[in-house]
Protein backbone atom coordinates (compact mmCIF):
# COMPACT_ATOMS: atom_id res chain seq x y z
CA UNK A 1 0.00 0.00 0.00
CA UNK A 2 0.99 3.64 -0.72
CA UNK A 3 3.45 4.51 1.82
CA UNK A 4 1.07 7.88 3.03
CA UNK A 5 -0.97 5.99 5.28
CA UNK A 6 0.26 7.06 8.63
CA UNK A 7 0.65 4.39 11.46
CA UNK A 8 -0.13 6.12 15.08
CA UNK A 9 -1.93 3.95 17.52
CA UNK A 10 -0.73 5.48 20.13
CA UNK A 11 -0.08 4.00 23.52
CA UNK A 12 -3.22 4.55 26.14
CA UNK A 13 -5.37 5.44 23.03
CA UNK A 14 -7.30 2.36 24.34
CA UNK A 15 -11.34 2.97 25.80
CA UNK A 16 -12.45 0.48 27.91
CA UNK A 17 -14.38 -2.04 26.23
CA UNK A 18 -18.36 -1.90 27.24
CA UNK A 19 -21.19 -3.63 24.90
CA UNK A 20 -22.79 -0.09 23.66
CA UNK A 21 -19.05 0.28 22.49
CA UNK A 22 -19.48 -3.26 20.14
CA UNK A 23 -23.39 -2.92 19.20
CA UNK A 24 -24.89 -1.56 16.08
CA UNK A 25 -28.19 0.04 16.44
CA UNK A 26 -31.51 0.07 14.29
CA UNK A 27 -33.31 3.28 14.60
CA UNK A 28 -37.43 2.46 14.06
CA UNK A 29 -39.89 5.00 13.58
CA UNK A 30 -42.74 2.83 14.80
CA UNK A 31 -45.67 5.06 13.46
CA UNK A 32 -44.09 3.81 9.55
CA UNK A 33 -42.56 0.53 10.39
CA UNK A 34 -44.97 -2.02 10.19
CA UNK A 35 -48.43 -2.26 11.07
CA UNK A 36 -50.19 -5.24 12.32
CA UNK A 37 -53.75 -3.67 13.37
CA UNK A 38 -54.85 -2.20 9.72
CA UNK A 39 -55.05 1.06 11.13
CA UNK A 40 -52.01 2.85 8.89
CA UNK A 41 -50.06 3.12 11.19
CA UNK A 42 -47.08 0.82 12.55
CA UNK A 43 -47.47 -0.60 16.29
CA UNK A 44 -45.56 -2.25 18.76
CA UNK A 45 -46.46 -6.09 17.40
CA UNK A 46 -45.47 -4.78 14.42
CA UNK A 47 -42.13 -4.52 15.37
CA UNK A 48 -42.52 -7.60 17.18
CA UNK A 49 -43.36 -9.13 14.24
CA UNK A 50 -40.15 -7.94 11.96
CA UNK A 51 -37.29 -8.66 14.93
CA UNK A 52 -36.59 -12.24 13.12
CA UNK A 53 -36.06 -9.72 9.81
CA UNK A 54 -33.39 -7.37 12.22
CA UNK A 55 -31.78 -10.70 13.79
CA UNK A 56 -30.94 -11.78 10.57
CA UNK A 57 -29.80 -8.13 9.60
CA UNK A 58 -27.11 -8.01 12.64
CA UNK A 59 -28.64 -5.25 14.65
CA UNK A 60 -27.89 -5.26 18.06
CA UNK A 61 -30.01 -2.73 19.80
CA UNK A 62 -33.09 -0.93 18.86
CA UNK A 63 -33.53 2.75 19.37
CA UNK A 64 -37.35 3.21 19.51
CA UNK A 65 -38.93 6.60 18.43
CA UNK A 66 -41.48 7.82 21.07
CA UNK A 67 -44.00 5.48 21.83
CA UNK A 68 -45.71 7.15 24.98
CA UNK A 69 -49.01 8.74 25.74
CA UNK A 70 -49.57 11.69 22.82
CA UNK A 71 -52.02 13.58 20.97
CA UNK A 72 -49.29 13.05 17.98
CA UNK A 73 -48.73 17.02 16.91
CA UNK A 74 -44.84 16.13 16.53
CA UNK A 75 -45.24 12.19 15.93
CA UNK A 76 -44.82 11.65 19.71
CA UNK A 77 -42.45 14.08 20.30
CA UNK A 78 -45.18 15.65 22.32
CA UNK A 79 -45.83 13.21 25.55
CA UNK A 80 -49.22 13.78 27.37
CA UNK A 81 -48.28 10.82 29.41
CA UNK A 82 -44.64 9.33 30.01
CA UNK A 83 -45.90 6.18 31.26
CA UNK A 84 -48.43 5.05 29.11
CA UNK A 85 -48.42 3.81 25.23
CA UNK A 86 -50.15 5.94 23.10
CA UNK A 87 -53.47 4.14 21.72
CA UNK A 88 -52.28 3.92 18.10
CA UNK A 89 -48.97 1.55 19.58
CA UNK A 90 -50.66 -0.99 21.77
CA UNK A 91 -50.69 -1.21 25.50
CA UNK A 92 -47.96 -1.46 27.92
CA UNK A 93 -48.32 -5.39 27.68
CA UNK A 94 -47.71 -5.07 24.29
CA UNK A 95 -44.75 -3.31 25.26
CA UNK A 96 -43.54 -5.72 27.71
CA UNK A 97 -43.76 -8.59 25.18
CA UNK A 98 -42.09 -6.39 23.16
CA UNK A 99 -39.28 -5.99 25.56
CA UNK A 100 -39.06 -9.92 26.87
CA UNK A 101 -38.84 -10.87 22.94
CA UNK A 102 -36.04 -8.27 22.49
CA UNK A 103 -34.53 -9.86 25.40
CA UNK A 104 -34.67 -13.07 24.60
CA UNK A 105 -33.22 -12.91 21.61
CA UNK A 106 -29.60 -11.39 23.30
CA UNK A 107 -30.84 -7.99 21.87
CA UNK A 108 -31.47 -4.78 23.76
CA UNK A 109 -33.85 -1.85 23.29
CA UNK A 110 -32.98 1.99 23.90
CA UNK A 111 -36.43 4.62 24.25
CA UNK A 112 -36.55 8.28 23.25
CA UNK A 113 -36.44 10.06 25.95
CA UNK A 114 -38.25 13.60 25.39
CA UNK A 115 -37.20 15.92 28.35
CA UNK A 116 -37.41 19.44 26.88
CA UNK A 117 -41.01 19.71 26.76
CA UNK A 118 -44.46 17.84 26.92
CA UNK A 119 -47.71 18.26 24.97
CA UNK A 120 -50.32 20.92 25.95
CA UNK A 121 -51.99 17.89 26.95
CA UNK A 122 -49.72 16.18 30.05
CA UNK A 123 -51.89 17.18 33.30
CA UNK A 124 -49.10 18.88 34.51
CA UNK A 125 -49.69 21.28 31.99
CA UNK A 126 -53.51 21.11 32.41
CA UNK A 127 -52.96 22.34 35.95
CA UNK A 128 -49.43 24.71 35.15
CA UNK A 129 -52.68 26.30 33.56
CA UNK A 130 -55.21 26.09 35.73
CA UNK A 131 -54.23 28.81 37.46
CA UNK A 132 -51.48 31.15 38.11
CA UNK A 133 -51.47 29.77 41.84
CA UNK A 134 -51.45 26.10 40.75
CA UNK A 135 -48.18 24.18 42.25
CA UNK A 136 -47.27 22.94 39.22
CA UNK A 137 -47.45 26.58 37.72
CA UNK A 138 -43.47 26.79 38.01
CA UNK A 139 -42.89 23.38 36.21
CA UNK A 140 -43.48 25.76 32.95
CA UNK A 141 -42.26 28.91 32.10
CA UNK A 142 -44.68 31.49 32.21
CA UNK A 143 -44.47 35.19 31.75
CA UNK A 144 -46.46 38.52 31.12
CA UNK A 145 -43.91 39.98 28.56
CA UNK A 146 -42.80 37.26 25.85
CA UNK A 147 -39.39 37.94 24.47
CA UNK A 148 -38.98 38.41 20.91
CA UNK A 149 -38.09 35.04 19.85
CA UNK A 150 -39.23 32.52 16.84
CA UNK A 151 -39.65 28.88 17.66
CA UNK A 152 -37.76 26.81 15.65
CA UNK A 153 -41.07 25.16 14.29
CA UNK A 154 -41.55 28.88 12.98
CA UNK A 155 -43.88 31.39 14.38
CA UNK A 156 -43.87 33.22 18.26
CA UNK A 157 -42.26 31.04 20.65
CA UNK A 158 -44.60 32.28 23.33
CA UNK A 159 -48.18 32.03 23.44
CA UNK A 160 -50.80 33.71 25.26
CA UNK A 161 -53.30 32.26 27.67
CA UNK A 162 -56.30 34.35 27.63
CA UNK A 163 -57.50 32.74 30.89
CA UNK A 164 -54.68 33.36 33.17
CA UNK A 165 -53.63 36.19 30.87
CA UNK A 166 -49.87 35.01 30.72
CA UNK A 167 -47.44 33.47 27.60
CA UNK A 168 -46.00 30.10 28.04
CA UNK A 169 -42.44 29.20 26.03
CA UNK A 170 -42.54 26.73 23.50
CA UNK A 171 -38.96 26.19 21.26
CA UNK A 172 -41.46 23.74 19.23
CA UNK A 173 -44.99 23.31 18.57
CA UNK A 174 -47.19 25.66 20.39
CA UNK A 175 -48.71 22.02 21.59
CA UNK A 176 -44.85 21.42 22.81
CA UNK A 177 -44.37 23.50 26.22
CA UNK A 178 -41.50 23.77 27.44
CA UNK A 179 -40.74 22.61 30.82
CA UNK A 180 -39.31 24.60 33.38
CA UNK A 181 -35.59 22.53 34.23
CA UNK A 182 -35.27 25.46 37.19
CA UNK A 183 -37.48 24.20 39.56
CA UNK A 184 -36.27 21.41 41.38
CA UNK A 185 -39.52 19.57 41.77
CA UNK A 186 -40.23 19.06 38.26
CA UNK A 187 -36.62 17.32 37.84
CA UNK A 188 -37.40 15.39 40.52
CA UNK A 189 -40.75 14.15 38.95
CA UNK A 190 -38.62 13.84 35.69
CA UNK A 191 -36.23 11.43 37.51
CA UNK A 192 -38.51 9.73 39.16
CA UNK A 193 -40.03 8.56 35.85
CA UNK A 194 -36.83 7.63 34.22
CA UNK A 195 -36.10 5.74 36.93
CA UNK A 196 -39.37 3.71 36.60
CA UNK A 197 -38.01 2.77 32.93
CA UNK A 198 -34.80 1.91 34.20
CA UNK A 199 -35.99 -0.45 36.73
CA UNK A 200 -38.74 -2.05 33.95
CA UNK A 201 -35.08 -2.81 32.50
CA UNK A 202 -34.61 -1.05 29.35
CA UNK A 203 -31.05 -0.55 28.35
CA UNK A 204 -30.74 3.17 27.47
CA UNK A 205 -32.34 6.53 26.30
CA UNK A 206 -31.91 8.73 23.16
CA UNK A 207 -32.13 12.19 24.59
CA UNK A 208 -33.83 14.38 22.71
CA UNK A 209 -33.09 17.91 22.34
CA UNK A 210 -31.20 17.76 25.40
CA UNK A 211 -28.72 20.56 24.77
CA UNK A 212 -32.06 23.30 25.24
CA UNK A 213 -32.80 22.72 28.93
CA UNK A 214 -31.99 25.96 29.94
CA UNK A 215 -32.59 29.10 28.17
CA UNK A 216 -31.65 32.72 28.82
CA UNK A 217 -34.77 34.42 28.37
CA UNK A 218 -33.94 37.98 27.19
CA UNK A 219 -34.96 39.72 23.63
CA UNK A 220 -32.93 39.36 20.62
CA UNK A 221 -31.46 42.29 18.79
CA UNK A 222 -33.94 43.24 15.98
CA UNK A 223 -32.12 45.43 13.58
CA UNK A 224 -34.17 44.19 10.48
CA UNK A 225 -37.73 44.64 12.50
CA UNK A 226 -38.66 41.27 12.22
CA UNK A 227 -42.01 39.86 13.76
CA UNK A 228 -39.74 36.68 15.81
CA UNK A 229 -36.48 36.57 15.92
CA UNK A 230 -34.62 33.10 15.36
CA UNK A 231 -32.88 32.91 18.97
CA UNK A 232 -30.36 30.01 18.81
CA UNK A 233 -27.57 31.07 21.35
CA UNK A 234 -30.36 31.96 24.11
CA UNK A 235 -31.93 28.34 23.90
CA UNK A 236 -28.71 26.25 23.00
CA UNK A 237 -25.89 25.19 25.11
CA UNK A 238 -26.37 28.20 27.36
CA UNK A 239 -24.27 28.54 30.36
CA UNK A 240 -25.12 26.60 33.19
CA UNK A 241 -26.25 23.69 31.48
CA UNK A 242 -23.97 21.01 32.38
CA UNK A 243 -24.54 21.38 35.84
CA UNK A 244 -28.31 20.54 34.97
CA UNK A 245 -26.93 17.17 33.47
CA UNK A 246 -24.88 16.13 35.49
CA UNK A 247 -27.29 15.77 38.31
CA UNK A 248 -29.67 14.20 35.76
CA UNK A 249 -26.75 11.42 35.27
CA UNK A 250 -26.42 11.26 38.94
CA UNK A 251 -30.06 10.95 39.73
CA UNK A 252 -30.60 8.49 37.24
CA UNK A 253 -28.41 6.81 34.20
CA UNK A 254 -25.59 6.41 36.68
CA UNK A 255 -27.24 3.74 38.61
CA UNK A 256 -27.77 1.51 35.30
CA UNK A 257 -25.84 -0.35 32.82
CA UNK A 258 -27.48 1.77 30.81
CA UNK A 259 -26.24 3.53 27.13
CA UNK A 260 -27.48 7.03 26.50
CA UNK A 261 -27.04 9.12 23.31
CA UNK A 262 -27.86 12.66 23.77
CA UNK A 263 -29.18 14.81 21.02
CA UNK A 264 -27.56 17.57 20.90
CA UNK A 265 -27.09 19.95 17.94
CA UNK A 266 -24.81 22.57 17.78
CA UNK A 267 -22.27 21.02 20.13
CA UNK A 268 -19.11 21.16 18.48
CA UNK A 269 -15.68 18.61 18.96
CA UNK A 270 -13.99 20.72 20.81
CA UNK A 271 -16.88 20.21 23.65
CA UNK A 272 -16.40 16.58 23.49
CA UNK A 273 -15.03 16.56 27.50
CA UNK A 274 -17.84 18.44 29.10
CA UNK A 275 -20.31 16.47 26.77
CA UNK A 276 -19.08 12.25 26.63
CA UNK A 277 -15.78 11.94 28.01
CA UNK A 278 -15.64 9.06 30.02
CA UNK A 279 -14.07 11.06 32.75
CA UNK A 280 -16.30 13.95 33.12
CA UNK A 281 -19.25 13.66 30.08
CA UNK A 282 -22.87 13.52 30.52
CA UNK A 283 -23.49 10.80 28.21
CA UNK A 284 -21.76 8.16 26.51
CA UNK A 285 -22.28 9.89 22.94
CA UNK A 286 -24.14 12.28 21.16
CA UNK A 287 -25.61 13.41 18.20
CA UNK A 288 -24.26 16.20 16.60
CA UNK A 289 -25.58 17.50 13.46
CA UNK A 290 -22.26 19.21 11.89
CA UNK A 291 -21.73 16.79 9.50
CA UNK A 292 -25.50 17.16 7.70
CA UNK A 293 -24.80 21.01 8.56
CA UNK A 294 -21.53 21.54 6.78
CA UNK A 295 -21.27 19.04 4.37
CA UNK A 296 -24.88 19.17 2.57
CA UNK A 297 -27.12 22.23 2.21
CA UNK A 298 -30.47 22.31 -0.58
CA UNK A 299 -28.76 23.76 -3.11
CA UNK A 300 -25.98 20.98 -3.22
CA UNK A 301 -25.57 18.69 -5.61
CA UNK A 302 -24.33 16.06 -3.36
CA UNK A 303 -22.23 15.85 -0.48
CA UNK A 304 -19.00 18.18 -0.02
CA UNK A 305 -16.49 15.27 0.55
CA UNK A 306 -13.74 17.97 1.62
CA UNK A 307 -15.93 19.32 4.16
CA UNK A 308 -17.14 15.95 5.41
CA UNK A 309 -13.74 15.14 6.01
CA UNK A 310 -13.00 17.79 7.75
CA UNK A 311 -16.30 17.99 10.31
CA UNK A 312 -16.06 13.76 10.91
CA UNK A 313 -12.29 13.80 10.54
CA UNK A 314 -12.30 16.32 13.70
CA UNK A 315 -14.79 14.34 15.99
CA UNK A 316 -13.28 10.82 15.13
CA UNK A 317 -9.48 13.22 16.33
CA UNK A 318 -10.86 14.95 19.07
CA UNK A 319 -12.51 11.60 20.48
CA UNK A 320 -10.13 9.35 20.02
CA UNK A 321 -8.51 7.99 23.65
CA UNK A 322 -11.51 10.06 25.79
CA UNK A 323 -14.74 9.70 24.18
CA UNK A 324 -16.98 7.36 22.05
CA UNK A 325 -18.46 8.97 18.46
CA UNK A 326 -22.21 8.01 17.00
CA UNK A 327 -21.89 7.25 14.00
CA UNK A 328 -25.03 7.69 11.97
CA UNK A 329 -25.77 8.99 7.75
CA UNK A 330 -29.88 9.01 8.24
CA UNK A 331 -32.47 9.96 10.94
CA UNK A 332 -36.53 10.70 10.87
CA UNK A 333 -35.18 14.26 11.01
CA UNK A 334 -32.89 14.08 7.98
CA UNK A 335 -34.18 13.50 4.50
CA UNK A 336 -32.86 10.06 2.63
CA UNK A 337 -29.20 10.75 2.36
CA UNK A 338 -29.05 8.83 -1.04
CA UNK A 339 -30.95 11.52 -2.74
CA UNK A 340 -29.20 14.41 -1.08
CA UNK A 341 -25.51 12.90 -0.59
CA UNK A 342 -25.25 10.16 -3.12
CA UNK A 343 -27.53 9.77 -6.53
CA UNK A 344 -30.41 7.90 -6.51
CA UNK A 345 -31.01 7.47 -10.27
CA UNK A 346 -28.47 5.84 -12.15
CA UNK A 347 -25.82 4.88 -9.22
CA UNK A 348 -28.68 4.49 -6.46
CA UNK A 349 -27.21 0.76 -5.76
CA UNK A 350 -23.95 2.07 -5.78
CA UNK A 351 -24.22 5.06 -3.76
CA UNK A 352 -26.51 3.61 -1.07
CA UNK A 353 -23.75 1.10 -0.43
CA UNK A 354 -20.61 3.49 -0.85
CA UNK A 355 -22.15 5.87 1.68
CA UNK A 356 -23.22 3.20 4.30
CA UNK A 357 -19.20 2.23 3.73
CA UNK A 358 -17.94 5.58 4.62
CA UNK A 359 -19.61 6.03 7.91
CA UNK A 360 -19.81 2.88 8.75
CA UNK A 361 -16.72 1.74 9.98
CA UNK A 362 -15.17 4.93 11.45
CA UNK A 363 -14.77 4.66 15.37
CA UNK A 364 -17.82 4.79 17.35
CA UNK A 365 -21.30 3.11 17.40
CA UNK A 366 -22.75 2.74 14.19
CA UNK A 367 -26.57 3.84 14.12
CA UNK A 368 -29.04 2.66 11.14
CA UNK A 369 -32.49 4.51 10.44
CA UNK A 370 -35.15 2.04 9.25
CA UNK A 371 -34.98 1.82 5.22
CA UNK A 372 -31.44 3.04 5.14
CA UNK A 373 -30.20 -0.35 4.92
CA UNK A 374 -32.08 -0.88 1.68
CA UNK A 375 -31.52 2.34 -0.25
CA UNK A 376 -34.86 3.99 0.48
CA UNK A 377 -35.05 7.45 -1.26
CA UNK A 378 -36.78 10.90 -0.77
CA UNK A 379 -40.49 10.75 -1.73
CA UNK A 380 -41.49 12.29 -5.12
CA UNK A 381 -44.24 14.12 -3.55
CA UNK A 382 -45.53 17.59 -5.67
CA UNK A 383 -48.82 18.61 -3.27
CA UNK A 384 -48.40 19.80 -0.14
CA UNK A 385 -50.93 17.82 1.29
CA UNK A 386 -49.02 14.65 0.96
CA UNK A 387 -46.79 16.04 4.02
CA UNK A 388 -47.88 15.11 6.89
CA UNK A 389 -45.00 16.80 9.32
CA UNK A 390 -45.73 19.92 11.25
CA UNK A 391 -42.00 21.40 10.73
CA UNK A 392 -42.56 21.07 6.98
CA UNK A 393 -46.53 22.33 7.35
CA UNK A 394 -45.52 25.21 9.43
CA UNK A 395 -42.42 25.93 7.05
CA UNK A 396 -44.66 26.18 4.03
CA UNK A 397 -47.94 28.01 5.74
CA UNK A 398 -45.17 30.77 7.65
CA UNK A 399 -43.29 31.53 4.45
CA UNK A 400 -46.39 31.47 2.57
CA UNK A 401 -47.53 34.38 4.62
CA UNK A 402 -44.13 36.45 4.14
CA UNK A 403 -44.72 36.38 0.35
CA UNK A 404 -42.15 33.38 -0.77
CA UNK A 405 -44.19 31.63 -3.80
CA UNK A 406 -45.32 28.23 -3.79
CA UNK A 407 -43.12 26.88 -6.38
CA UNK A 408 -40.44 28.07 -4.45
CA UNK A 409 -40.97 26.49 -0.87
CA UNK A 410 -42.40 23.56 -2.53
CA UNK A 411 -38.63 22.75 -4.58
CA UNK A 412 -37.27 22.85 -0.89
CA UNK A 413 -39.70 20.72 0.66
CA UNK A 414 -39.08 18.01 -1.79
CA UNK A 415 -35.42 18.02 -0.90
CA UNK A 416 -35.43 18.30 2.47
CA UNK A 417 -38.61 17.63 4.38
CA UNK A 418 -38.94 15.08 7.69
CA UNK A 419 -41.37 13.19 5.74
CA UNK A 420 -38.42 11.30 3.12
CA UNK A 421 -37.45 9.30 5.81
CA UNK A 422 -40.99 8.64 7.77
CA UNK A 423 -42.47 7.25 4.09
CA UNK A 424 -43.67 3.68 5.56
CA UNK A 425 -40.90 0.86 5.45
CA UNK A 426 -41.09 -0.75 2.28
CA UNK A 427 -41.62 -4.38 2.63
CA UNK A 428 -42.74 -6.03 -0.63
CA UNK A 429 -44.20 -5.90 -3.88
CA UNK A 430 -47.89 -5.73 -2.32
CA UNK A 431 -50.63 -3.83 -1.73
CA UNK A 432 -48.81 -0.64 0.71
CA UNK A 433 -45.47 -2.28 0.40
CA UNK A 434 -46.60 -5.10 2.92
CA UNK A 435 -46.72 -2.00 5.40
CA UNK A 436 -50.38 -2.25 6.17
CA UNK A 437 -53.25 -3.71 5.28
CA UNK A 438 -55.33 -0.35 6.00
CA UNK A 439 -54.70 3.20 4.94
CA UNK A 440 -51.41 3.88 5.44
CA UNK A 441 -51.24 7.66 7.29
CA UNK A 442 -48.59 8.85 4.85
CA UNK A 443 -48.41 8.26 1.42
CA UNK A 444 -46.07 5.89 0.11
CA UNK A 445 -43.42 6.31 -1.77
CA UNK A 446 -44.25 4.78 -5.63
CA UNK A 447 -40.95 3.05 -5.82
CA UNK A 448 -41.86 0.20 -3.40
CA UNK A 449 -42.67 -1.40 -6.52
CA UNK A 450 -39.19 -2.11 -7.40
CA UNK A 451 -37.35 -0.89 -4.17
CA UNK A 452 -38.29 -3.20 -1.23
CA UNK A 453 -36.39 -5.38 1.27
CA UNK A 454 -37.90 -8.82 -0.48
CA UNK A 455 -36.70 -7.90 -4.01
CA UNK A 456 -33.43 -7.60 -1.95
CA UNK A 457 -33.55 -10.60 0.02
CA UNK A 458 -32.07 -12.89 -2.53
CA UNK A 459 -29.92 -10.79 -4.37
CA UNK A 460 -26.06 -10.82 -2.80
CA UNK A 461 -26.12 -7.46 -4.29
CA UNK A 462 -28.46 -5.43 -3.28
CA UNK A 463 -28.10 -2.68 -0.49
CA UNK A 464 -29.47 -4.94 2.01
CA UNK A 465 -26.99 -7.53 1.66
CA UNK A 466 -23.64 -5.29 1.50
CA UNK A 467 -25.39 -4.06 4.92
CA UNK A 468 -25.73 -7.13 6.26
CA UNK A 469 -21.72 -8.28 4.87
CA UNK A 470 -21.23 -4.85 6.64
CA UNK A 471 -22.74 -5.44 10.11
CA UNK A 472 -20.77 -9.00 9.87
CA UNK A 473 -17.56 -7.73 9.47
CA UNK A 474 -17.66 -5.52 11.71
CA UNK A 475 -18.41 -8.26 14.44
CA UNK A 476 -15.68 -10.15 13.10
CA UNK A 477 -12.72 -8.02 13.41
CA UNK A 478 -12.38 -6.27 16.61
CA UNK A 479 -9.98 -3.68 15.03
CA UNK A 480 -13.09 -2.37 13.12
CA UNK A 481 -14.66 -1.07 16.52
CA UNK A 482 -11.70 -0.29 18.34
CA UNK A 483 -8.79 0.37 16.30
CA UNK A 484 -8.11 4.12 15.80
CA UNK A 485 -9.20 6.44 12.67
CA UNK A 486 -6.94 8.04 9.90
CA UNK A 487 -7.61 9.74 7.48
CA UNK A 488 -5.87 9.03 4.30
CA UNK A 489 -5.92 10.54 1.28
CA UNK A 490 -5.91 8.81 -2.49
CA UNK A 491 -5.29 11.45 -4.81
CA UNK A 492 -9.22 11.47 -6.05
CA UNK A 493 -10.95 14.39 -4.50
CA UNK A 494 -14.23 12.55 -4.05
CA UNK A 495 -12.81 9.98 -2.16
CA UNK A 496 -13.06 9.52 1.54
CA UNK A 497 -10.89 7.12 2.62
CA UNK A 498 -9.18 6.08 6.12
CA UNK A 499 -7.20 3.15 8.10
CA UNK A 500 -8.34 1.66 11.09
CA UNK A 501 -5.54 0.47 13.37
CA UNK A 502 -5.51 -1.86 16.47
CA UNK A 503 -2.09 -3.66 17.87
CA UNK A 504 -0.32 -4.36 14.45
CA UNK A 505 -3.76 -4.75 12.46
CA UNK A 506 -4.76 -1.96 9.77
CA UNK A 507 -7.53 -1.53 7.76
CA UNK A 508 -8.35 0.95 4.88
CA UNK A 509 -11.90 1.72 3.93
CA UNK A 510 -12.39 3.64 0.70
CA UNK A 511 -15.40 5.24 -0.49
CA UNK A 512 -15.88 6.97 -3.63
CA UNK A 513 -18.49 9.90 -3.27
CA UNK A 514 -18.55 10.76 -6.71
CA UNK A 515 -20.37 9.36 -10.51
CA UNK A 516 -17.02 9.51 -12.20
CA UNK A 517 -14.63 6.92 -12.51
CA UNK A 518 -10.94 8.01 -10.68
CA UNK A 519 -7.52 6.68 -11.33
CA UNK A 520 -5.44 6.25 -8.70
CA UNK A 521 -2.38 4.53 -8.96
CA UNK A 522 -1.35 3.13 -5.89
CA UNK A 523 -1.89 -0.39 -5.56
CA UNK A 524 -2.92 -1.76 -1.95
CA UNK A 525 -1.12 -4.66 -0.89
CA UNK A 526 -3.88 -6.32 1.15
CA UNK A 527 -6.78 -8.36 1.67
CA UNK A 528 -10.32 -7.06 -0.05
CA UNK A 529 -12.92 -7.99 2.43
CA UNK A 530 -15.91 -6.14 1.07
CA UNK A 531 -16.56 -4.56 -2.24
CA UNK A 532 -19.86 -2.98 -3.70
CA UNK A 533 -18.72 -4.14 -7.08
CA UNK A 534 -18.41 -7.61 -8.73
CA UNK A 535 -15.30 -6.98 -10.45
CA UNK A 536 -12.91 -4.10 -9.35
CA UNK A 537 -10.11 -2.90 -11.53
CA UNK A 538 -6.46 -2.02 -9.51
CA UNK A 539 -6.07 1.85 -9.94
CA UNK A 540 -9.00 2.79 -10.92
CA UNK A 541 -12.47 3.84 -8.49
CA UNK A 542 -15.64 3.30 -10.41
CA UNK A 543 -18.86 5.40 -9.89
CA UNK A 544 -19.85 5.39 -5.94
CA UNK A 545 -16.99 2.31 -5.38
CA UNK A 546 -16.58 1.56 -1.89
CA UNK A 547 -13.72 -1.42 -0.77
CA UNK A 548 -12.94 -2.06 2.62
CA UNK A 549 -8.91 -3.84 2.60
CA UNK A 550 -7.32 -5.51 5.36
CA UNK A 551 -3.54 -4.23 4.80
CA UNK A 552 -0.52 -6.52 4.87
C1 LIG B 1 -35.79 16.30 17.85
C2 LIG B 1 -36.57 15.15 17.27
O1 LIG B 1 -35.68 14.28 16.64
C3 LIG B 1 -37.58 15.76 16.32
O2 LIG B 1 -38.23 14.79 15.54
C4 LIG B 1 -38.57 16.55 17.15
O3 LIG B 1 -39.46 17.23 16.28
C5 LIG B 1 -37.86 17.60 18.01
N1 LIG B 1 -36.68 17.09 18.65
C6 LIG B 1 -38.79 18.09 19.09
O4 LIG B 1 -38.98 17.09 20.06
Amino acid sequence: MSTSIPQQQEEGDELEKTWWKEAVVYQIYPRSFFDTNGDGLGDLNGIRAKLDYLQELGVDMIWLCPVYKSPNVDNGYDVSDYQAIMDEMGTMDDFDRLLEDIHSRGMKIMMDLVLNHTSDQHPWFLESKSSKDSPKRDWYVWRDHPTNWESIFGGPAWTYDPKTRQYYFHLFSKSQVDLNWENPELRRAIYDMILWWLDKGIDGFRVDAINHLKKEYTDMPNPEGLNYVPAWEKMTNVQGIQELLAELRRETFDRYDVVTVGEANSVRAHEISEWISEEEGKFNMIFHLEAHEEAWDEESAGVDVDDLRIVLDRWQRSAQGIAWNSLYLENHDRPRTVSTWGNDREHWRESATALGCMYFFMQGTPFIYQGQEIGMTNAPFDDINMYRDIETKNMYRYNRQKGVPHKDLMKTIKKISRDHARTPMQWNFGANAGFTGGTPWIPLNPNFNWLNVKAQQQDPQSVLSFYKKMLKLRKDHEALVYGSTHLTYLECPYVYAYTREYGEARYLIISHLDDDTCSWWNPVDGELLLSNYDSYVDGKLQPYEARVYLLN
